[in-house]
């Protein structure tokens, strides 16, 4: 039997310097140094564009990978002032991508957009972390299955390698709040995220499916006994290296 790893997703958003490499540092020494767990486990690193190159030369451990954290839709080079494309940030040593973060959906990304920029992740062979989630608003007008359902169908298709496609489910009202949701909710949640993606992939294997959303070293027992979610997106608490540590040290405890 596969033992179905957990991810630990770092999204440092528009934050860090190269003085960070630090963090990398003691990240590496925490992977050493618990050699055992991270069989089971993985950490990614998806950090500002121009961190990736710097920090692929500062990774020590195999447990360690990392990621950007949105591109240009164009698998080609073009006039496209300030953009980044998949094939670029993969040269850079990205081998992840988180796509649709709510953070670009408000500044335009639609799902139209975002399958475009999956498609040309997927041929940069790149593991895109596709982002869903709902706001709070329709969370109250008991609208978060069809939005979710939406976003899913609108961005993936049958013909996308399934095992390179990680779904984040974000609720909008969680990120960056200390809100998370009910754990009998997130649950359900979790259940039809994987049934949806497997109608539209058509696979009969189960996707990685991640929470984002507030989670931080105190909350995160909270999730540990949810065995269908298979890692986590964190945002903020992931800007320190003790706080990120201590999420996966209180996750096994
Ligand atoms: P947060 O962000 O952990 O700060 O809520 C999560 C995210 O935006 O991916």
């Amino acid at each position: 039997m596969t033992i179905k790893l957990k991810y630990f997703i770092v999204n440092w958003k528009m934050f860090g310097h190269f003085s960070d490499y630090k963090i990398v540092n003691r990240i590496n020494d925490f992977c050493k140094k618990s050699q055992k767990l991270f069989k089971t486990k993985k950490i990614v690193l998806c950090v500002p564009n121009t961190l990736i190159y710097y920090f692929n030369n500062k990774i020590t451990s195999k447990y360690i990978s990392l990621g950007a954290q949105n591109c240009h839709h164009s698998k080609k080079n073009g006039p496209f002032t300030g953009s980044v494309n998949a094939s670029m940030l993969q040269n850079s040593g990205a081998e992840f991508i988180i796509l649709g973060h709510s953070e670009n959906r408000s500044e335009g990304d639609n799902n139209k957009l975002i399958k475009q920029k999956i498609i040309s992740s997927l041929d940069k062979k790149l593991h895109v972390i596709l982002c869903i989630g709902e706001t709070l608003n329709q969370k109250r007008n008991k609208k978060t299955f069809s939005i979710i359902k939406n976003q899913l169908i609108k961005s993936l298709d049958k013909k996308m390698n399934p095992k390179k496609i990680f779904i984040a489910y974000e609720p909008i009202w969680s990120i960056g709040t200390n809100k998370v949701p009910k754990i009998k909710d997130l649950i359900e949640i979790i259940k039809f995220v994987k049934k949806e993606y497997k109608k539209i992939i058509k696979v009969k294997l189960n996707p990685t499916v991640l929470y984002g959303g507030s989670v931080n070293h105190k909350n995160i027992s909270l999730f540990s006994s949810i065995s269908e979610i298979d890692g986590f997106l964190i945002g903020g608490a992931s800007q320190s290296s003790k706080k990120f540590i201590d999420i996966i040290k209180n996750y096994y405890k």
